[in-house]
């Protein structure tokens, strides 16, 4: 079942040993479940497991396991696993902890393909040995370990309720994937109360064995689930996870919430389901470059999820605002330029298609103001338009109490129209504001499903989410272009320099390593007396730069080994003698190898770039505004590695700093190739 297949990136540096759990759907969909732990104590999670299964209707067969035997909610109990007769594809573990492997050695003998651990107690608590003993012995038996540490999972397809929270669940389209139970209860009663059912929902826990990518190989190729949602606490296989969920979301929307962004939610994620929580600042980057929506709250990936699971994704970026309030239109524009959604603006075609249907004192421009004069009719009609005009592909409708409109009619005016214009293929989005009876009408509409919102910044942010999505699926980074490095040439140089005291690399070998990835750097030589300095500097051109070459001197500046700015061969001899002087004066120890003589380069933006091998994420690139203020400002982005052209252009695009690169106040564009050609070969 775990069979390990070997993917050889094209770059060596970049194998990756994947475990791909090859029959996914036995956890979802399994024939036969086994509750190990079955009780017939009320109130024992062991009972309300079995509960939850016999109630939620599973197409399958339940056997409760328990040593007493005997019979449990109208079904025979047995006393061990193995003595029922059928396959198992899941069982569930609700024994204490010092129990469980026990347990997990009898599943092994019964050939069970997936067992689920709710039990808690191992590594969140700091017995990880215990944990990693079960996995090793499960994986060695081709079982698959969901948890330990869960609440259990629900899956739609096989209308299997194994959680021991709520025993009503309402299937839907939303998939859940959470590593924490409370969360993922919390989400499923909030859905239960607003309509929006669920395709699954598991709990990970511990993901001791399988994770939220195994998961996705289900759910991303479901027919019923249209969204997926993520709670993560921690990444444990970084590279893994990048590499399905790029996948992933070129198939369905994928919406996470990580927390442990402070330092504090960290070390509590780190207690709660022991996971290493990673850098956030690069956790985020990964995110835009998966094209995963990454909501800040709850509240937010709640409210997206419910628009993905309702609307159909639009055909284009034009959104049109139909409002029967001026100044609740201005805030919808603007919540629109925070969230990136284009609102239509063809004056001429805006117009033509509502003239007939907005007063001479409304306005015809985007936002449509029907003014507060307007009645359930006015709103059909504008929405009716909007619904059949080509150029329209999203609608985003704005309703403010008011004394005239036929307050009794609003609720129906809201789910026809945003029914018809989801069936249009466009998706739709209300804001409502006002007293008692609106308050009623947006629970009512929230119950059928309906998208409503009592603020407008709130109702335009899940489209730009659903927007922001269709961006990227629409032009993925995809996988072409990406270079090719000889890694073996750099590890024989760095190996070299290992030996070394300090390890260091001499400026000849990183200008070596330079070349190699093909990163251009200013032209230098190594001059052995002034003679050779003056001849290498007439070669290069003024102005240059003198630096001293010494195993001994790391910081060159500090002792007075750099000369900068020499504008002729006058400047070059003193500034040779002065760094020989300054060298022996400081340093006297020092063996001085040479003289470096580079060109020296015009002022322009500092930018920073590089590389590192993230503990989590595996190879990482860097890239952001340099200068002493690298730090203080923070002004960068990240990607993983392997990226091609596309992505390294995109990462740039995302600093604050780009519109320096640009130009700006007349300025000439500066050399963004080259930046991208420099970010782009590590
Ligand atoms: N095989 C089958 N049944 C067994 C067994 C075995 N090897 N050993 C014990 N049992 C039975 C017990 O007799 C008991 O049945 P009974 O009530 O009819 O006597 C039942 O299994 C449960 O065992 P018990 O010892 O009563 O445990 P418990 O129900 O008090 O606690 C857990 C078990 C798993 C719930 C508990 O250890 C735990 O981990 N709780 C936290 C769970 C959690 O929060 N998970 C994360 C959620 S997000």
């Amino acid at each position: 079942m775990h069979d390990k297949k070997i993917l050889l990136l094209k770059n060596p540096f970049y194998a990756l040993v994947i475990s791909v759990n090859s029959d996914i759907r036995f956890l979802f969909e399994p024939r036969n479940v086994a509750i190990i732990g079955a009780s017939r104590s009320r109130g024992k999670i062991g009972y309300n497991l079995v509960r939850n299964i016999l109630s939620g209707g599973f197409r399958g067969k339940v056997f409760p396991v328990n040593p007493a035997g005997g019979t449990l909610q109208g079904i025979k109990m047995f006393k061990t696993i193995e003595d029922i007769e059928e396959e198992i594809d899941l069982a569930c573990i609700c024994i204490p902890a010092p129990k469980v492997f026990n347990a997990i050695q009898s599943c092994a003998r019964k050939k069970v393909k997936f067992v689920a651990i709710i039990t808690s107690g191992f590594s969140e608590i700091g017995n990880t040995k215990e944990e990693e003993k079960i996995v090793s012995f499960a994986k060695d038996h081709g079982m698959g370990i969901l948890g330990p540490n869960i609440f259990g999972l629900y899956s739609a397809a096989s209308s299997l309720n194994c959680t021991f929270g709520f025993e009503h669940i309402t299937p839907g389209s939303v998939g859940i994937i959470t590593q924490s139970g409370a969360i993922g209860l919390a989400i499923s009663g909030k859905a239960a109360s607003e309509n929006m059912g669920l395709s699954a929902m598991v709990s990970i826990g511990n993901k001791a064995d399988i994770d939220e990518a195994d998961l996705l190989e289900y759910l991303i190729y479901q027919d019923q689930t249209k969204v997926v949602l993520m709670y993560i606490e921690g990444i444990k296989n970084g590279e893994k996870f990048i590499q399905k969920v790029k996948r992933a979301t070129l198939i369905k929307p994928i919406i996470v919430i990580k927390s442990g962004r402070s330092k504090k939610g960290a070390i509590a994620a780190a207690s709660h389901t022991g996971s290493l929580a990673g850098s956030d600042e690069v956790f985020n980057c990964i995110t835009r470059q998966c094209g995963i929506l990454r909501a800040e709250s709850i509240k937010d990936a709640f409210s997206w999820c419910n628009f993905f699971s309702h609307n159909p994704l639009p055909k284009g970026e034009n959104t049109l605002i139909v409002t029967n309030g001026g100044g609740i239109g201005v805030l919808a524009a603007d919540a629109c330029e925070k969230y990136g959604v284009h609102l239509y603006d063809n004056p001429k075609v805006l117009r033509e298609a509502f003239s007939t249907i907005v007063p001479p004192y409304g306005s015809t421009k985007n936002p449509i103001d029907l003014t507060a004069e307007a009645k359930s009719k006015d709103y059909d009609a504008a929405f009716e338009k909007g619904k059949s005009l080509e150029e329209i592909h999203a609608i985003i409708g704005l309703y403010c109490e008011t004394a005239v409109f036929d307050k009794e009619n609003l609720a129906d005016m809201i789910l026809s129209n945003v029914t018809q214009t989801r069936s249009a293929g466009k998706p739709m989005t209300f804001a409502l504001l006002g007293g008692e009876s609106t308050a009623r009408d947006i629970s009512t509409l929230k119950r059928r499903g309906i998208a409503v919102y009592d603020d407008a910044y709130e109702a335009v942010a899940p489209l730009g989410a659903m927007f922001s999505y269709c961006r990227h699926r629409g032009d993925p980074p995809g996988t072409d272009d990406i270079k090719e490095i000889d890694v073996k040439a750099i590890e024989n140089l760095c190996f070299d320099a290992n030996k070394r005291k300090g390890s260091l690399l001499l400026p000849v070998e990183s200008r070596e390593i330079m070349n190699i990835v093909g990163i251009d750097i200013p032209q230098s030589f190594v001059a052995r007396n002034i003679e050779e300095a003056v001849k290498y500097a007439d070669l290069i051109g003024y102005p240059v730069v003198l630096k001293v070459i010494s195993r001994d001197i790391i910081h060159k500046s500090d002792v007075g080994g750099v000369a900068l700015d020499l504008q002729n061969a006058q400047e070059v001899i003193n500034g040779y003698e002065a760094i020989m002087r300054n060298c022996l004066y400081i340093e006297p120890q020092a063996i001085i190898e040479g003289i470096e003589v580079t060109k020296m380069v015009r002022q322009g933006i500092e930018m920073i770039v590089g590389a590192r091998r993230d503990k989590i994420f595996g190879p990482i690139v860097m890239c952001g505004l340099g200068g002493i203020y690298v730090e203080t400002i923070r002004d960068i982005s990240f990607r993983s590695f392997p990226a091609n052209k596309k992505e390294i252009i995109r990462m740039i695009r995302e600093l604050k700093s780009y519109p320096l690169l640009l130009g700006v106040r007349g300025e000439k564009t500066k050399d963004i190739d080259t930046l991208v050609a420099v970010s782009y070969t590590h």
